[in-house]
C-alpha cells in the first residue's frame, strides 16, 4: 500500500491529509476512535453508497449510532433546501454539538457536508472521505465549504476545516472517464502553478492516469494536494496568493454558466480556461516552449467539443464572477512552467479581442 501523510496547518489547527491506494483500510483505527460512542451522520449520495458503502462498515461498529443521510448526486446537493433538510433530520435524530459528520462523496457532497457541519449548533467536527479525483486533489483541502443560490454558484458558505481528510485512490477505480479527466485537469492546474516535476509526470503517465490506475494516481494526488496545501497555508482565507488557484477558472466559470452547467464538467471548462490563459500569457512573455507544452498536454485530454458561446455573453459572465474583484478583472497567467502571476491590468477591450480569436479557433475545430 502506498501512503502519503500530509498536513495542512491553518488558523484553527492542523488537518492531517492521508493519501494512498487502500488507505481507508489502514486508517480504520483513527477513524474508529474519532466516532467511538458518538452519534455519527454520514452525508453521501446514492451512487457513492451503491458502489462503496462497504468501507463505512468499521465506523458503524464503533459509533453509538450511525445515520445515513442521502443527498442527490452531483451539484443538486448544494442547495439551501437540501442543507435545511439535513439539519432537520439531524435534530430529529438527536444530533448534538459533539455529534460527528462524515462527508463521503465528491466535491458536491463535501462542500455541502462541510457547510452543514459548520453551521449546525455553531460547528460540528467532520471528516472528508473524498471519492472523486477532483475532491481528493482540490475540494476536500483548504476548508472552503459552500452551497449554491439559484443565480450564483458557491455564493453562501464558510471556512470550516475537516478534522482529517482520507483520500483513498482505490475509490477512484469506479469513476467515469469524464470525471477522471475533470480531476486531472485540476492536477494539471496545480502543476502549471507550482510543480514542473508533476507536469512532467502528467506528460509521462497520462494514459494510465486517465484509465483510473489507483496505484499510479496515488503519488499524483499527493503531489497536487501538497501543492494546494502550500498555497492555502500561505493564504488561508484567500486574501492574495490563494487566488492563484483560480488559474483557468475565470473563463472556465463563464463557459460553465454560458452553457447552462450541463455541457461541460467543471475541470473540462477549466481546461478551456487554461488554454485561453496561455494565449493571454504569451502576449506578456510566457516562453513559447512552455506555452506549447501546456497546449499539447491539454490537447491529450480531448476536451469535449462545445458550441462557441457569444463573446458578449462571456464578457458579461466574466464580469459577474465573484472573484473578479471590486476594482476590475483579475487573471491568473502562467509566466513559466511552475510559476504564475495575478494580473489586473488587462483591459476589457484586450480580453474581448483575444476571446473573439480564441472562440473562432475552436469553432473551426468543431
Ligand atoms: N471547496 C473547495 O475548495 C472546492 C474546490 C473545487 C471544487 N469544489 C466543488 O466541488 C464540486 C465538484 O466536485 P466533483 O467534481 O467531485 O463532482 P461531484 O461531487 O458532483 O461528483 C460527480 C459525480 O461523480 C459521482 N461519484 C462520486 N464518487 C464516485 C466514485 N468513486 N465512483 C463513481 N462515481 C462517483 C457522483 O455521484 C456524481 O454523480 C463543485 O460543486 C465545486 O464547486 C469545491
Amino acid at each position: 500500500m502506498t501512503r502519503f501523510d500530509l498536513q495542512l496547518r491553518h488558523p484553527n489547527g492542523e488537518t492531517p491529509i492521508l493519501v494512498g491506494d487502500g488507505v481507508l483500510l489502514g486508517e480504520e483505527g483513527e477513524l474508529q476512535d474519532w466516532v467511538r460512542q458518538r452519534r455519527v451522520f454520514v452525508i453521501s449520495s446514492p451512487r457513492v453508497l451503491e458502489l462503496h458503502s462497504q468501507v463505512l462498515a468499521p465506523l458503524s461498529r464503533q459509533a453509538a449510532d450511525l445515520h445515513m443521510l442521502e443527498v442527490p448526486d452531483g451539484e443538486a446537493a448544494k442547495s439551501v433546501g437540501v442543507a435545511e433538510g439535513l439539519w432537520g433530520e439531524m435534530l430529529e435524530a438527536g444530533g448534538k454539538r459533539h455529534s460527528r459528520i462524515v462527508a463521503f462523496g465528491g466535491g458536491s457532497v463535501g462542500d455541502l457536508a462541510g457547510f452543514v457541519a459548520g453551521c449546525y449548533m455553531r460547528g460540528l467536527e467532520y471528516v472528508q472521505l473524498p471519492t472523486t479525483l477532483l475532491a481528493q486533489v482540490d475540494a476536500s483541502i483548504g476548508g472552503k465549504t459552500a452551497i449554491n443560490l439559484a443565480r450564483a454558484k458557491n455564493s453562501v458558505g464558510l471556512f470550516h476545516h475537516p478534522r482529517r481528510v482520507i483520500a483513498d485512490t482505490r475509490l477512484l477505480e469506479t469513476l467515469p472517464g469524464g470525471e477522471l479527466r475533470s480531476g486531472l485537469i485540476e492536477v494539471l492546474k496545480m502543476a502549471i502553478l507550482s510543480d514542473p516535476e508533476l507536469f512532467w509526470v502528467l506528460e509521462r503517465d497520462l494514459d494510465g492516469l486517465m484509465a483510473g490506475d489507483s496505484i499510479a494516481l496515488a503519488p499524483v494526488v499527493a503531489a497536487a494536494a501538497q501543492a494546494k496545501i502550500e498555497i492555502v497555508e500561505r493564504d488561508p482565507v484567500e486574501r492574495g496568493e490563494r487566488m492563484l488557484l483560480n488559474l483557468g477558472h475565470t473563463l472556465g466559470h463563464a463557459l460553465e454558466a454560458a452553457l447552462g452547467f450541463q455541457t461541460l464538467r467543471h475541470g473540462e471548462a477549466v481546461g478551456y480556461g487554461i488554454l485561453f490563459a496561455v494565449g493571454l500569457a504569451e502576449n506578456r512573455g510566457l516562453p513559447l516552449a512552455a506555452a506549447n507544452r501546456i497546449r499539447q498536454l491539454v490537447e491529450r485530454f480531448e476536451l469535449p467539443r462545445i458550441p462557441a458561446p457569444e463573446v458578449d455573453t462571456l464578457i458579461r459572465l466574466i464580469g459577474r464572477d465573484k472573484k473578479a474583484g471590486e476594482s476590475g478583472w483579475r487573471w491568473v497567467l502562467p509566466t513559466d512552467l511552475g510559476a504564475c502571476e495575478i494580473v489586473s491590468d488587462l483591459t476589457e477591450a484586450a480580453v474581448r479581442h483575444e476571446l473573439a480569436a480564441f472562440l473562432a479557433r475552436f469553432e473551426e475545430a468543431s
